[in-house]
């Protein structure tokens, strides 16, 4: 059973800027709704229990969003608005299940999930990257049941165009396993496009093993001076690790983007 979630929240948001500079990019609205709201919908909506948040001094103000009890209280008292008595519940709700851990130096993925290593206690667990919103189907839900069948451990993918593979984690594939499931051969953060050894990209979506932490301990840095969960992920299905690269039904959204984080609220505003 996977009863627990690491979402990576410290990065700067550069690509967001100007929206960005006093405010983390997790907290913008789509759709007049904080975009880290429809990470944490999804993953508990999965069956997720406790939420292991990474933020950084610089975003104190996503730990401020779910710990504003005081003015709550004080605006409920004032005015009792059903509203904002709902949207404080929910809110609470969140709060209950999230723990907040420090990522002080943007040193990558991999360096941000290892900082969350003490929490774990289940043989796995869910990572979900906020940038990447998958809508109209719960892709960590999916994800959880292939695990539980297939006793493994799980990525979500997608098709990207060869041009843009290295943009992201591509990965090969050994085996089909039906049509949206393969296993796993190798997998490559940000190749070239004459390196990339397919197009099939990782998206944010990870079931991974507690034994990644272990890798994670001695990796080296990789592309770009950082520390990628891709290159720990790779030790692993080498050693022969199962490994699923879920071709997930729901439909992606690039939010850490400014073109991809408007063209998000447009569509979920058609739904
Ligand atoms: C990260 C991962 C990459 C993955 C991507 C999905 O990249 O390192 O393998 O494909 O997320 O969004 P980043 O977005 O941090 O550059």
């Amino acid at each position: 059973m996977i009863k627990q979630a690491i979402i990576p929240l410290a990065g700067l948001g550069t690509r967001l800027l100007p929206l960005t500079s006093v405010f983390p990019k997790e907290l913008l609205p789509i759709n007049g709704k904080p975009g880290l709201e429809y990470i944490l919908d999804e993953c508990i909506d999965a069956g997720v229990k406790e939420i292991i948040f990474i933020i950084s001094n610089k975003k104190k103000l996503i730990k401020k969003y779910f710990y504003n009890d005081f003015f709550y209280k004080k605006i409920i008292k004032a005015k009792k608005d059903k509203r904002i008595i709902n949207e404080y519940k929910k809110i609470l709700k969140f709060k209950k299940k999230i723990k907040f851990v420090y990522q002080n130096k943007p040193l990558g993925s991999g360096d941000a999930v290892l900082k969350a290593k003490k929490y774990i206690t289940g043989s796995h667990f869910l990572i979900l990257f906020p940038d990447d919103l998958i809508i109209k189907k719960n892709c960590s839900k999916d994800m959880i049941s292939i695990h539980e069948k297939l006793k493994c451990s799980v990525m979500a993918s997608m098709k990207v165009k060869k041009k843009e593979v290295n943009r992201w984690g591509i990965f090969s594939v050994d085996k089909k396993i039906n049509k949206q499931n393969f296993l796993i051969k190798d997998v490559v953060e940000k190749p070239r496009p004459h390196e990339a050894p397919s197009t099939n990209a990782v998206i944010g979506r990870y079931i991974l093993p507690k034994e990644v932490f272990t890798k994670l301990k001695k990796q080296k840095k990789g592309i770009g001076g950082e520390i990628h969960i891709t290159d720990s992920i790779r030790k692993l299905i080498l050693e022969n690790n199962k490994f699923i690269g879920h071709n997930f039904a729901g439909k992606y959204l690039d939010c850490g983007t400014m073109k991809g984080y408007i063209k998000s609220s447009l569509e979920i505003s058609k739904l």
